[in-house]
């Protein structure tokens, strides 16, 4: 089994997702934010604060190049701006399955609301953030992906049995 990598904008899911997949199908997770943090011993937010996105983009990138070398199959969740650096997308196609959680700028909105852990969102005016960034960054996920899943009307149970279902031919 190849790893299934799980790409997409922030509140798209892939944390949930990622999680019951990996259940599903009895393998380990990696969630590249969570290791990252764990790496640094300090959260996402002073990582931006403190070193900057391009510092942090870095490290992602670092992660991804040592995440090659694992043989053991894993659902990896990565951050939401990770698939969208051009230099990533051959490490990502190499690693695995790459599935691409597609959410409308509403669900982002509904479900991100009240947060304080993304700083790319945070300040005034985060529905016209939102909206720009997403814009701007769907032709990068889709570039990167191997299956597109619109997700906005799924459970996340159905979201793991779609999954399933489109990567069972290269299981
Ligand atoms: C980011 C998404 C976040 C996290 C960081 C940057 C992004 O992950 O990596 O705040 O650029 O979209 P989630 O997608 O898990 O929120």
């Amino acid at each position: 089994m190849r790893h299934k990598v799980l790409i997409g904008f922030m509140g798209s899911g892939k944390t949930t997702v990622s999680k019951l997949l990996a259940q599903r199908l009895g393998i380990g997770l990696l969630d590249t934010d969570e290791e990252i943090q764990r790496k640094q011993q300090r959260s996402i937010t002073c990582i931006f604060a403190e070193s900057g996105e391009k510092a942090f983009r870095q490290m992602e990138r670092e992660l991804l190049k040592a995440l090659a070398k694992e043989k053991t199959p894993l659902v990896i969740s990565t951050g939401g701006g990770l698939a969208v650096q051009p230099e990533n997308k051959s490490l990502l196609k190499a690693l695995g399955d790459v599935i691409y959680l597609q959410v409308r700028p509403e669900t982002v909105l509904t479900r991100l609301a009240g947060d304080e852990t993304r700083p790319l969102l945070q300040g005034e005016e985060k529905e016209q953030k939102v909206r720009a960034l997403l814009r701007a960054r769907e032709p990068f996920y889709e570039a990167a992906a191997d299956e597109i899943l619109a997700v906005d009307d799924l459970t996340p149970e159905q979201i793991v049995e779609e999954i399933i279902r489109r990567t069972e031919a290269t299981a």
